[in-house]
């Protein structure tokens, strides 16, 4: 029922590859967080969104009857911002790979569901302090929030605050899957970017987390992807005022 044929290469992109190096789905033995920074038009939240749809399909093909089922939760500060963001690039990822018809799409409330399983993909935005509270009491019935992706991170206010979700919802299962997304914050001491430059110095071995670190342009993009005239702004930022192109298109820190 799961069994579908896709060939990742025309999904994901080349300089993304590294990231999958143990592999989508079953073959993981240990949980992994990853940090894709960078410019504008980089291909950060597509490849999120496929990543996410590709490991559930991937899962529920070799699911056991005694496991959890794998869940996902995509969050965005803000609420307004779900349906147009995540949601819609989850959505379009469902549409690319051409598995409509192995998912349920609701909106009110928003929620994706792969038929005949219990893995199911929910939405939150975490703005005040009610908004916490309901991420933390969110239910997973027969399943476990395995994939955490937060979209546009840097606009999340603390570590601290991101850390309080992750040890809510890192429970009923052994591998977790935490990705975020974001284009790269212009201050030095923003949180993201002073984890930057302290995590990555970090030896992930022997522990059972492996993070990755990521840093994409729209360089790295092969030529036909993104429309031409994209190319054409960044050059004529990058005349106008290269410290904005080099924030902006290149994603480098301030
Ligand atoms: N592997 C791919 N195959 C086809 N199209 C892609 C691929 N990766 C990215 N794209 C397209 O390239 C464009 C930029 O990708 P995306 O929106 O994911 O970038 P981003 O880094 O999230 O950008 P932003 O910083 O603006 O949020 C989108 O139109 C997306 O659909
Ligand atoms: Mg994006």
């Amino acid at each position: 029922m799961f069994i579908i044929n896709i060939k990742l290469s025309n999904l994901i992109l080349p300089n993304y590859y590294d990231l999958l190096e143990d592999g989508i789905g079953e073959q993981l033995e240990r949980s992994r967080k990853m940090f894709l920074r960078g410019g504008r038009f980089s291909g950060k939240s597509y490849f999120a969104a496929h990543f996410i749809i590709l490991s559930l399909l991937a899962l529920a093909a070799v699911h056991k009857d005694d496991e959890p089922w794998a869940c996902c939760l995509a969050l965005r500060k803000y609420s307004n911002t779900l349906k147009t963001s995540v949601y819609a690039e989850i959505a379009n990822a469902i549409i690319n790979l051409g598995v409509e018809d192995k998912f349920q799409m609701l909106t009110n409330p928003m929620e994706i569901r792969l038929k005949g399983t219990k893995s199911v993909i929910k939405f939150a935005n975490l703005n005040t302090s009610e908004d916490y509270g309901k991420v933390k009491s969110i239910k997973w019935p027969g399943g476990y929030c395995r994939f955490i992706w937060w979209e546009e991170a840097d606009q999340f206010q603390s570590k601290h605050d991101v850390d309080q979700i992750l040890l809510s919802l890192y429970r009923g299962g052994d591998i977790f899957e935490t990705i975020f997304t974001y284009n790269t914050p212009f201050s030095p001491s923003h949180w993201l970017n002073v984890g930057w430059r302290n995590e990555r110095e970090m030896a992930s071995e022997g522990r059972h987390e492996k993070v990755y670190f990521k840093h994409v342009n729209l360089y790295d993009i092969p030529r036909g992807i993104v429309p031409e005239q994209v190319y054409e702004m960044a050059e004529a930022m990058r005349e106008d005022n290269l410290q904005e192109w080099r924030h902006i298109i290149m994603g480098e820190v301030r």
